[in-house]
């Protein structure tokens, strides 16, 4: 039993034999010797479980089951992998091998983010580990340096390019020219996105992700539902190409920051980022987190943020983890965290703005549109401008940092009083 200060043999169980789960396993299989020097202790894959009994795999049908509750029931089973992904039966599972004696650790970034408090205190009452490094940033170490060795820091900001998927599609409309649509299907063709890339694509993987930082980082849960969420769909050719032309590439960020006592603002959107900025540099499937803390400055980690290879790396590191306090006969690294953090609204945002506009190209219409900003606290960094076909020009402003709520007041008004024909697009500008 999980209890056992020193367990002859750990046993394991493994929920799910896909892209995460068949990783893990080939880990545990090729690094054998390496993994058990550095636990302690030998270990066996108990028995497997998956959906479909009639795939082909690489392994003997006997180690397979569909009966899931027979793996996490097992009294034989120390240590459960939870590598299926969704909240259900995942999440039933996860909190019956807890209540079953066995510690879990699992990838499910959608699991954590919406019940992470809960499961994490109840493994801890339990005197259980639970451990999710592989759910956020696969390979790159995230989880565990904002739990121990930046814990000491007051986290002023955080900022991720948190999804492989949707990194590669910018990449490549930004280096070929490419639409968005060729871009995904070239992501979907080579394995990164899933057949229904919404997840990815609008920004729910991103959201998940960030949650769960912020909750490591401020130690409260940060519910999904108070992050701000935009995905990348509406990203044109034309605005990486002025975005390129004022020195900026876009990428779809999580950030999250605090807003006085107890009160976070949690977001995910596409940003303008500056070229020197080290996150913009991260490229095609890579994912990375930037982050500022009051004592540490600025960190980076960067690395593959999704696949076979770089998941297994974070779930079997957690994996040995368990096993070393398993065999120190304690719990040290489930760190629970509570509920009842605040999430600011976006509207209460400030930063800079991108906009692409189009309008009449005619006298006093330049100013109509800087006065209407000016009254709004809305004050102009930057412009280009082009002449359009048919009497129109088209015009990018980007601003100096102003609240979110009056750049949209402005451009509300000067909407509807004509003197703008088209809001093409806007962005948030981070400097
Ligand atoms: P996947 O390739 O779709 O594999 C899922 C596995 O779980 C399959 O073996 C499937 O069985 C099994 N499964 C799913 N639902 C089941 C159910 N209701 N009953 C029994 N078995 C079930 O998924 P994945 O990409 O490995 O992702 C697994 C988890 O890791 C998810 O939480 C995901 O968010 C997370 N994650 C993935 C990556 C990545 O790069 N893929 C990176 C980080 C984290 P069958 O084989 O029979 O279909
Ligand atoms: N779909 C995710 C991505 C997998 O593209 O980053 C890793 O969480």
């Amino acid at each position: 039993m999980a209890e056992s200060p020193n367990p002859r043999v750990l046993r394991i169980g493994i929920l799910g034999f896909g892209t995460v789960g068949s990783g893990a396993y080939r880990m545990l299989h090729d690094n054998r010797e390496e993994i058990t020097r550095k636990i302690g202790l030998s270990y066996e894959v108990v028995r497997i479980g998956i959906r479909d009994s009639e795939k082909t795999r690489a392994l003997p049908k006997t180690m397979f089951t569909t009966d899931l509750l027979s793996i996490v029931d097992d009294p034989e089973i120390d240590v459960v992998l939870e590598l299926m992904g969704g909240v259900e039966p995942a999440g039933d599972l996860v909190e019956r091998a807890i209540m079953n004696g066995k510690h879990v650790v699992t990838a499910n970034k959608e699991l954590i983010a919406k019940h992470g408090s809960r499961l994490v205190a109840l493994a801890k009452s339990q005197s259980l580990d639970l451990h999710y490094e592989a759910a956020v940033g696969g390979g790159i170490p995230l989880v565990q340096p904002l739990k121990h060795q930046l814990a000491g820091n007051d986290v002023l900001k955080m900022m991720g390019i948190l999804n492989g998927t949707t990194n590669y599609i910018l990449s490549k409309m930004k280096s070929e020219g490419s639409d968005f649509s060729v871009a995904l299907a070239e992501a979907q063709a080579k394995g990164y996105a899933e057949a229904d890339p919404t997840n990815d694509v609008d920004g729910f993987d991103t959201a998940y992700k960030i949650s769960i930082l912020a909750s490591i980082a401020f130690g409260k849960q940060v519910p999904v539902a108070g992050v701000y969420r935009e995905g990348i769909r509406t990203i044109t050719k034309i605005d990486m190409q002025y975005a390129d032309l004022l020195g900026y590439c876009i990428k779809l960020l999580g950030v999250v920051e605090p807003r006085g006592q107890g009160c976070v603002l949690a977001r995910v959107h596409p940003t303008l980022l500056p070229n020197a900025h080290p996150l913009a540099s991260v490229n095609g499937v890579y994912n990375a987190l930037w982050l500022h803390g009051d004592f540490v400055g600025d960190v980076m980690f960067s690395g593959r943020g999704a696949g076979s290879d770089p998941t297994a790396s974070a779930v079997i590191g957690d994996f040995i983890d368990v096993g070393r306090n398993m065999l120190a006969g304690g719990c040290g690294s489930a760190i629970p965290y509570g509920i009842g953090i605040e999430t600011a609204p976006i509207s209460e945002l400030v930063t800079s703005y991108y906009l692409r506009i189009q309008v009449q190209d005619r006298p006093k219409v330049l100013g109509a549109i800087a006065t209407v900003f000016g009254e709004f606290d809305v004050s102009l960094a930057a412009m280009e401008m082009k002449t359009l076909d048919g009497g129109r020009g088209e015009i990018v402003f980007l601003t100096h940092p102003c609240v979110e709520k009056s750049f949209c007041d402005a451009l509300h008004q000067l909407e509807s009083s004509g003197t703008i024909e088209v809001v093409c697009n806007w962005f948030r500008v981070e400097g």
